[in-house]
């Protein structure tokens, strides 16, 4: 079970590390599961928020969580709701970017990630800055579960090409759209040049991620 699992982004990795999983996909953005049900028509999608999970105890072998912790307005309600639904013997697996010892390219990234989730709050959306990779374990371990194994996960990239680097200029502008009429635009609009210095400096680079799998007793 996939716990604001979106359009389904983190289930290739899931299939690439156990072919014949079955799963299910929850996430309260009906938009994103639509995505999700006609990538993966054989899997099922269910609207639901994390911290509130309409299922049985021990309904599943296991349950992950990916790139959603920072978006949780209570990420250790959700992490019990997680083990809730797991058997015992089963595991949660978490993947989640982190904001600390990033490399110039990837604090841009998280720049831009931060300016997002700053309108995505105004709008009403939960949305929080993302954690460090310290805090990240120290949620899971807060929750009662005891962590089994973790690492880093960076994926390579490329220099972006100019064109890359152009869309996500036009990204920014578009989100700044969104709250044209609030009173933060003023301020809020003030960051875009200094994001695209960073941008044209430094280029675009995905935050690392940790990755930690925890057994439930
Ligand atoms: C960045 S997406 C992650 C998508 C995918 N899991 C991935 O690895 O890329 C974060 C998702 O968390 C979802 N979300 C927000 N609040 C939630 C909540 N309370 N419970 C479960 N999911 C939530 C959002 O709707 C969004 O689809």
């Amino acid at each position: 079970m996939d716990v604001g699992t979106g359009p389904g982004n983190f289930i290739p990795e899931l299939l690439e590390a156990m072919p014949n999983v079955k799963v299910t996909g929850v996430d309260p953005n009906v938009g994103s599961l639509d995505e999700a049900r006609q990538k993966y028509p054989k899997f099922k999608f269910k609207e639901m928020f994390g911290e509130r999970l309409d299922f049985s105890d021990n309904a599943f072998d296991a349950a992950s969580v990916s790139m959603a912790l920072h978006h949780l307005p209570d990420v250790v309600k959700t992490f019990a709701e997680m083990q809730r639904v797991v058997k015992p013997g089963g595991f949660i697996i978490v993947n989640e970017l982190f904001s600390d010892n990033l490399n110039p390219a990837q604090n841009v990234h998280k720049r831009m990630h931060h300016f997002r989730s700053k309108i995505d709050r105004l709008k009403g959306v939960s949305h929080n800055a993302t954690f460090t990779k310290k805090e990240i374990l120290a949620l899971i371990e807060t929750a009662g579960l005891e962590i089994d194994l973790h690492f880093e996960n960076t994926k390579a990239q490329n220099k972006p090409a100019p064109d890359e680097i152009a869309e996500r200029k036009e990204k920014l502008l578009d989100m700044l759209d969104g709250i044209k009429n609030f009173p933060e635009f003023q301020g809020m609009s003030k960051e875009v040049p200094e994001i695209e210095r960073e941008l044209d400096l430094h280029g675009f680079q995905m935050a690392t991620c940790v990755v930690a799998v925890a057994t439930v007793n």
